[in-house]
């Protein structure tokens, strides 16, 4: 019996559920020269268990262990100790008389190429950069000799959880928050120290734990009480927490009957809240506020300047060290598209260009790298040209909000790079962003970045494992900028699947070809993720985009699309960047084809650069994007021997589903305009579905056609759903193919609010079965639409002429089994 338990729980410490993240320091294999290199003693210059010091001594001792099965005793005092690993701040340190190279804060210096290992810090948490940094190279094999010092980008890196106070987070994909539950601070932190694990490991110094939209309950006496604790599980790591304020505070929870920010009853409320806080979590990083902005309160109430309203926060925080995180995702959301100079991209520059200099020292504008809304591709926001006596951070989002939710597998450095490298050419000289962000350009003290996260209870973090790659980029852009998203990304790989080169080389591939992928299936030409931006912002539903006050908007018509944002006949939008690359998007010509449909509106039949014309780009783009997420299939598929069970069967589904997902968005977006411009595809695939069996056309009992919104989200624009929500519903239809085998692909939808079982049949045999229950984590819907719009595939199945195909469907709760299509594909067909 003893046997089975501990057999158990090896299995359980040996399982693969993501939680480790890429700090698994799986063991590396050493021979006696490896084993003989490492390290006999890590000698810690701190003694104090809640120093990052001490947990850097603590991470190298239990990373060693599990790396090489090496046991390395750790003491306090014996620095001149040869071949030990030396960690603390150079102040501490003082071993030896050797020059060591100026530092900045966070910075730090790793050399290996002494008789001691020197991972020292500027400061604390510098020292314990440099031991995760060790670690890194240990977990993938690397024992090379390297001497370097390495200093932070900027000193802002920080991350965002737009966790509600309830649990629930705003576009989390992961389950419920780490930190909240039933309006107050969960009492069980483990996960939210595994956390800061993770984010000290990627050198990020910052979190804010609650979401922008913010509740100002988070100020009651037992809520602050849990932010000390929060405060304290994070400390150990150099992470700092932060706090989004709800800006009607002093009204909406302090009981006064204002609060304008001028009036000094709520400049010294906010002051009295301040020292509160500060009291429990006297390092707290400041905070993080969104005001006047998509409802939410904020000066522009009382008609005072959002800089007005900014300032009187800073100047609480400002006795106590803290920094200001202010929004520039400020908008009007009641625009009226029937003005064709009516442009929500405008807002920015519009609303904080005119206060430049008028913020406090400790604020910084914290803008998203794109003007409209984190869209699969914008240009640069050109606030970044625009503020240059205000400190400025990026705002990037790791959560997939608009990219796929996480079921879709997309690498997102390579767009952030699109924006970080972008040269603003302010005053005509070399201006990426990058340098805006660290303070560089306009020489600025502060600046940096953030990031949307939103990790959950999901032991994956993000719910998905592929996504890590994106939260462990971020950290290490954020450091670097200039670091490359491939080396980064194989760094991931290795920590976190192994060296193998085979697995290397496809998650690579898979990865870097996935953004481009996600591009091509979702929007096209700077055309925005096409996506449902009124309802779960996930599955494809273009029209969403116009005829509403957002701004999102697209101006498609029978004729033509794309807003003209050019200071000729536009928007003026292209005139808000410095006059090198105003001239650069003015201009049709010179604009990139990737961006053109964002600057100019074109008719369809408009010829890009690349000689196509929109139109046609729109077919060939989603084709091929839809194809790139297939062979993602086969991509994993060729590693099965090389991942544990674990994450390969779960990475699997995903990649599975998304192939599935990527021919729905594929055929909406590709019908929609078709519809609307009434020019066919070239090579007519669009609408021209040979392999497709209409489940309306089949003989249906029990279940009755419906006709599916918006139309493009269905094959001819029909499905099939149960006659009421307890009849089984049964479509069949004999087949006339030639005998083969296929791979059967059945599109139906999974709605929100029940889980239907449909079986499959060949004349008696059952092929397979399968109900609509996936918990993906994406945002479910309780309609037939591009979000539920599922896809499942049999593979390999043999069929014969004369089959009959039938399909049974029992409808549970309110989803009535609804079902769209079937194909019999041939091998290699994709469609
Ligand atoms: C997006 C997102 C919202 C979020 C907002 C913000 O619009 O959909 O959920 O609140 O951005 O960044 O404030």
């Amino acid at each position: 019996m003893l046997r089975i338990l501990l057999l158990y729980l090896c299995a359980l410490a040996a399982a693969e559920n993501g939680s480790q993240g890429w700090l698994r320091y799986a063991p590396v294999p050493c021979d006696k020269a490896c084993q003989d290199a490492l390290p006999s003693s890590i000698v810690t210059l701190d003694r104090n268990e809640t120093s990052p010091v001490y947990v850097a001594g603590q991470e190298l001792q239990q990373g060693i262990q599990r790396i090489f099965n090496k046991t390395v005793p750790i003491n306090y005092d014996n620095c001149a100790a040869p071949s030990s690993i030396i960690v603390g701040t150079l102040r501490d340190y003082n071993c030896s008389t050797q020059d060591i190279p100026e530092l900045g804060e966070d910075g730090f210096v790793l050399n290996t190429t002494g008789d001691t290992v020197q991972l020292l810090g500027h400061n604390q948490r510098g020292a314990l950069y440099a031991a995760f940094e060790y670690l890194s190279m240990l977990a993938q094999g690397n024992l090379s000799q390297v001497a370097y010092a390495s200093d932070a980008h900027a000193p802002i890196r920080q991350v965002n959880e737009w966790d509600n106070m309830d649990g629930s987070i705003e576009r989390g994909y992961a389950g419920p928050s780490i930190f909240f539950a039933n309006g107050t601070v969960v009492d069980d932190l483990t996960r939210a120290r595994e956390y800061a694990r993770l984010l000290a490991s990627i050198k990020i110094n910052g979190i804010v734990v609650n979401n922008v939209n913010a509740n100002a309950t988070l100020l009651e006496p037992r809520n602050l009480d849990g932010l000390r604790r929060i405060a304290d599980v994070f400390r150990p790591y150099g992470v700092q927490i932060g706090v989004s304020l709800n800006f009607a505070s002093p009204r909406d929870f302090g009981g006064l009957d204002t609060f304008d920010p001028l009036d000094p009853s709520v400049v010294s409320w906010w002051e009295n809240v301040t020292d509160q806080i500060y009291q429990r979590v006297p390092d707290l990083a400041g905070y993080l506020v969104k005001a006047s902005s998509e409802g939410q309160p904020g000066p522009l109430t009382y008609n005072r300047t959002l800089a007005e309203g900014a300032n009187v926060l800073a100047r609480a925080l400002q006795p106590h060290g803290g920094i200001l995180m202010f929004r520039a995702f400020v908008y009007d959301n009641n625009l009226n598209e029937s003005k064709w100079k009516a442009d929500r991209a405008n807002a920015a520059v519009d609303y904080f260009k005119p206060l430049d200099g008028e913020f406090e020292e400790n604020v910084i504008v914290q803008i998203k790298y794109g003007p409209i809304d984190f869209q699969v591709r914008e240009p640069a926001s050109p606030l970044f040209a625009n503020l240059n006596r205000t400190n400025v951070a990026i705002e990037l989002q790791v959560t997939q909000e608009y990219l796929g939710q996480q079921c879709h597998l997309v690498y997102l450095p390579p767009l952030w790079k699109t924006v970080l490298n972008f040269d603003l050419r302010v005053d005509r000289k070399a201006s990426p962003v990058r340098d805006a962000i660290s303070g560089k350009t306009f020489n600025r003290p502060l600046g940096g970045w953030t990031a949307v996260v939103n990790v959950g209870t999901n032991s994956t973090w993000l719910g998905s494992h592929l996504a890590m790659s994106n939260l462990y980029a971020y950290g290490r852009l954020a450091w670097d900028p200039m670091a490359d998203s491939e080396d980064i990304l194989q760094d991931w790989i290795r920590l976190t699947f192994g060296s193998d080169n085979q697995v290397l080389d496809k998650i690579t591939e898979m990865s870097m070809a996935s953004w481009p992928a996600y591009e091509n299936y979702t929007g096209n030409l700077g055309e925005q993720t096409l996506t449902d931006i009124i309802y779960t912002h996930y599955g494809p539903n273009p029209a969403s985009q116009d005829n509403n006050g957002w701004g999102q908007w697209t101006r498609a018509d029978a004729q033509g699309i794309g807003m003209d944002r050019t200071v000729g006949n536009g928007t003026g939008y292209a005139g808000q960047y410095p006059e090198e690359v105003a001239q650069l998007y003015e201009d049709i010509d010179t604009t990139p084809d990737d961006l053109v449909l964002w600057f100019h509106h074109v008719n369809y039949t408009h010829r890009l650069h690349s000689g196509k014309t929109v139109i046609q780009h729109f077919y060939d783009a989603h084709y091929s994007g839809a194809e790139t997420a297939h062979s993602f299939v086969d991509m994993w598929e060729s590693l099965r021997d090389k991942i544990d069970q674990e994450r390969y069967d779960d990475v699997l589904t995903r990649l599975v589903y998304q192939a599935g997902h990527s021919i729905v968005w594929r055929d909406a977006i590709a019908n929609f305009y078709h519809n609307l411009s009434d020019i066919p595809d070239e090579t007519q695939r669009v609408g021209n579905h040979p392999w497709r069996i209409e489940a309306e056309s089949m003989a249906l009992s029990g279940y009755k056609p419906y006709a599916v919104y918006p139309f493009e989200t269905a094959s001819n624009a029909t499905a099939i759903i149960t006659t009421s929500n307890s009849t089984t519903g049964t479509a069949s239809t004999t087949l006339s193919i030639p005998s083969g085998a296929y791979n059967l692909a059945i599109n139906y939808y999974d709605l929100y609010g029940g889980s239907s079982l449909w079986t499959v049949y060949r004349n008696d045999d059952q092929i397979g079965q399968w109900t609509g229950d996936t918990k993906l984590g994406h945002i479910p819907s309780i309609y037939l639409d591009g979000h539920s719009a599922t896809r499942v595939t049999f593979r390999d199945v043999e069929f014969r002429s004369g089959d009959v195909l039938r399909i049974v469907g029992e409808p549970d709760g309110t989803e009535p089994a609804p079902l769209d299509y079937v194909a019999l594909l041939p091998g290699g067909v994709v469609d």
